[in-house]
This record gives structure tokens, C-alpha cells and sequence, in this order.
């Protein structure tokens, strides 16, 4: 086991500037170790600013002849401007919404429609329900079958190789996640849509909790559809889904007839949240500048952000792994090779609720439950005993929150063992 302070000591963290990072997130200052980013991170200054300035200045609905009016228009161009920079997608075909759930469910309800009888789906058990559930029930109304790609749970990997098994003619959607929200597997994403493009099927890639983490280009991993949400990202409680305009121009979802018949308006219901989509712009403006000595293009800030990112919490990751699998009575889940810095665990003797309240005690947040990965709670043999404990790691947690919280866990460890 780590001592406590350990990490602090050991790890060479310059790339990073931990403290200055952390100093722009007013809500980091109320003493919590805020480990429950993979549910929704903190917002920095810069957000905040930018969602109270949008109201500061006036707000109107788009599409009027009055400043207000075109300052609103201004804000939803701008934010597909950024998450297209954000992910590397066109900003024509980033639709916006209010979280990945509500935009999945309406593109399986758009994407389902031709499904014939059966048609098949392929989702996996390493998703988040959000990327099952909405398949699964559009599959049903259409008479399709639903094939299931199986994670190794010796290894918590998803093969891409079962894929070709998995795959027909027939398939008309490939769902899979760019990482498991809960222990963390980033998997052969671009293999797997190759796999489904080759058979005549998109591939709609759920990009919720991989975004935080690396650097995303949709078309490198071959995503038809890249869902993600800026709540995860340290951004507001907005999701978009980013897709090739000349795809979503195919594509006819049900839409008010007034409302805009263009793309990617057709696929956003009702008015935006404009102040929120401000907040959007700046969580990616605040990414980009996570390496304050990259330049170029926003898109070219942040891919370099991003790699610091990545170098960054890896060390932080590697750390807490360490720390854990050193620590007495803990089982950790999740041995992918690739993977998000996001640990998965159990304590013996206590539920995952026990040990969350334990740490809340000592003002440390984590997740206890199934986190809506309800088909690998279930595959790992977790969901009906209450699943797991998760401690997500985003860039601005850092390496005094994890020992912290390795000290937590070691006082469990050495106390009561029913
Ligand atoms: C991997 C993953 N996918 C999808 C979702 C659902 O996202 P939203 O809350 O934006 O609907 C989550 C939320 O935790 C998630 O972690």
C-alpha cells in the first residue's frame, strides 16, 4: 500500500499544472475530493461567466430582427463551432441537446425507421444503458433482432474480433462505446465501425465518457454518430451528437412543421438552452488552454491539450491503481489494456453504499451502484449486490485526492471484516 502522501512525492507531474487548473473551478475550493467526475465534473469560472454574461446581455429566441436575437443565433453557430474543434467533426453536423439519452433515444427513433423485420442491431454489454436501451426498444417495434457483443470479464476487454461474427448483411447499426464509464475499457472503436462499414451498417459511437479523456476525431474512429455531453466535460447540462451533414441530410426526423427543415436544426426540438450552449463554447475554450503552450488552432490547442490530459491522468490513474491493488480486502474491476482513468471497485465486508458513505464522511466523492452500465454490472456478477464502488479521475482532480482517498479505503481495510 501507498502511504498517504506517497503519490504526491512520486509523481513528476510538470507537464501539468495541477494547482493552476484546479484554481480556475470555484466549486473545487469547499474541500471535497471531488472523484465523481465521471457522473459530471465542475464547471470552471470561465463557464460560469459565460452563462450569466449571455443573460447579463440580453437574451432572445434566434431568428429575430433585434441584436438580442442575433447574439442568441451567434451562440448556437459558435457552439457547434467548438465541439465540431472539440471532436474533429463538421460544425454542420453537430446537433445539440439537452443530454446524450434524450438525443440517442430521438435518433434510434429516426435511424429505426426502415428497419425491416429482421433487420439486426448489434449493441454490447459494455455500454452505458444509454446506448442499449434506445437500440434494443427501436429494434422491437421493428420486428429486428438484436445481436450482443460480449465482453471478456476475465479481462473486462470487448474483443472487436467477435464482431465478425456478430455482423450480416442484415445489420443495420452498430452501437459501441468509445470507454466504459465504469471500468474504464477503451475499445478497438475504429476496427469495430471497419467491421460494421463493411457490411453496410453505421456505427453509432457513444463518446459520453471517453471526451473528458483523449483526443477524439470522429472520423479517425470511423463513428457515424459520436454522442457526448458537456457535463462530463466540465460544461454545462448539454449533450450533442456529431455526425457528417451529407449522412444527416438522409435522414428525416419527426419535427414540427414550422421548425427548421435544414440540418442540423431538423434533429433540435423546441428553443436551445442559448446561455447554456455559451457555457459549451467556454468548457472548450478552457480545454484548449489546458496546455498553455500549445498553439495554433482551437482545433490544434486542443488535440495538444488533450495529450497533456491523457499523460496527465495516466500518471494520476497508474497511481491510484497502485495504491488500491495494494490495498487489503479491495477487488478492483477492470484490467483493459486501453482504458480511461475511471477504477471500479469493491470493499470486503462493506456494501459499495458503506464505503461511499464512509468517504463522503471525509469529504470524499465517489459513486456506489450498478452507474447505469447495467449490462456489465450484471456480466461481472455485481448489479443485484448493490455493483461497485467508482472513482472517476478527470484533469483537475490531483495526486494529494487520491491519496486521500487510498487512506480512506486503508482505514476500511484494517477495520471490521464481516
Ligand atoms: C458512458 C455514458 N453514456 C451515456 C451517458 C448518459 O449521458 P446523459 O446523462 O448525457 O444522457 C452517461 C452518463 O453518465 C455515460 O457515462
Amino acid at each position: 500500500m501507498i502511504p498517504a502522501g506517497a503519490l504526491c512525492e512520486s509523481l513528476y507531474l510538470v507537464t501539468f499544472d495541477a494547482s493552476k487548473v484546479r484554481a480556475a473551478y470555484p466549486a473545487l475550493r469547499d474541500g471535497y475530493a471531488y472523484l465523481d467526475g465521471a457522473a459530471g465534473t465542475q464547471v470552471p469560472a470561465a463557464v460560469i461567466d459565460a452563462i450569466a454574461d449571455t443573460y447579463r446581455a440580453g437574451i432572445g429566441n434566434a431568428g429575430g430582427a433585434f441584436p438580442a436575437s442575433d447574439r442568441a443565433g451567434a451562440i448556437v453557430a459558435e457552439c457547434r463551432r467548438a465541439v465540431a474543434d472539440l471532436t474533429g467533426g463538421h460544425p454542420d453536423g453537430v446537433i445539440l441537446g439537452p443530454n446524450m439519452t434524450t438525443l440517442t433515444y430521438r435518433l434510434a427513433d429516426t435511424l429505426s425507421r426502415d428497419w425491416a423485420p429482421g433487420d439486426e442491431v448489434v449493441v454490447s454489454r459494455l455500454d452505458h444503458d444509454a446506448n442499449v436501451r434506445p437500440w434494443v426498444q427501436a429494434a422491437a417495434r421493428r420486428d429486428a433482432t438484436v445481436r450482443w457483443a460480449e465482453v471478456d470479464v476475465s479481462t473486462t476487454e470487448l474483443p472487436a474480433s467477435q464482431y465478425r461474427e456478430l455482423l450480416s448483411e442484415r445489420t443495420r447499426l452498430v452501437a459501441v462505446t468509445a470507454a466504459s464509464n465504469i471500468v474504464g475499457t477503451r475499445p478497438d472503436v475504429p476496427a469495430i465501425a471497419a467491421a460494421a462499414h463493411a457490411v453496410g451498417a453505421l456505427c453509432y459511437v457513444d463518446g459520453v465518457h471517453a471526451t473528458p479523456h483523449v483526443r477524439v476525431d470522429v472520423r479517425a474512429l470511423g463513428a457515424d454518430f459520436y454522442a457526448t455531453s458537456a457535463y462530463k466535460w466540465s460544461g454545462p447540462h448539454i449533450g450533442a451528437v456529431v455526425a457528417d451533414p451529407a449522412l444527416l441530410e438522409t435522414l428525416r426526423p419527426d419535427k414540427l412543421v414550422p421548425a427548421p427543415d435544414s440540418v442540423p436544426g431538423r434533429f433540435e426540438r423546441g428553443t436551445a438552452a442559448f446561455a447554456d450552449l455559451a457555457g459549451v463554447t467556454a468548457a472548450v475554450e478552457h480545454l484548449a488552454a489546458l496546455d498553455p503552450t500549445a498553439a495554433g488552432t482551437r482545433r490544434e490547442r486542443v488535440l495538444a491539450s488533450m495529450a497533456a490530459v491523457e499523460a496527465y491522468e495516466g500518471q494520476l490513474f497508474a497511481g491510484l491503481l497502485g495504491g488500491l491493488g495494494e490495498t487489503r480486502n479491495v477487488t478492483l474491476y477492470g484490467k483493459a489494456a486501453r482504458r480511461a482513468p475511471t477504477a471500479w471497485f469493491t470493499v470486503a465486508g462493506y456494501s459499495p453504499a458503506e464505503v461511499a458513505a464512509h468517504l463522503a464522511a471525509r469529504k470524499i466523492n465517489v459513486w456506489n451502484g450498478d452507474n447505469y452500465a447495467w449490462e456489465l454490472a450484471g456480466a461481472l456478477g455485481l448489479r443485484d449486490s448493490g455493483g461497485a464502488v467508482r472513482a472517476g479521475l478527470v484533469h483537475y482532480n490531483d495526486p494529494a485526492e487520491v491519496d486521500r482517498l487510498l487512506a480512506a479505503i486503508a482505514e476500511l481495510a484494517v477495520q471490521r471484516v464481516r
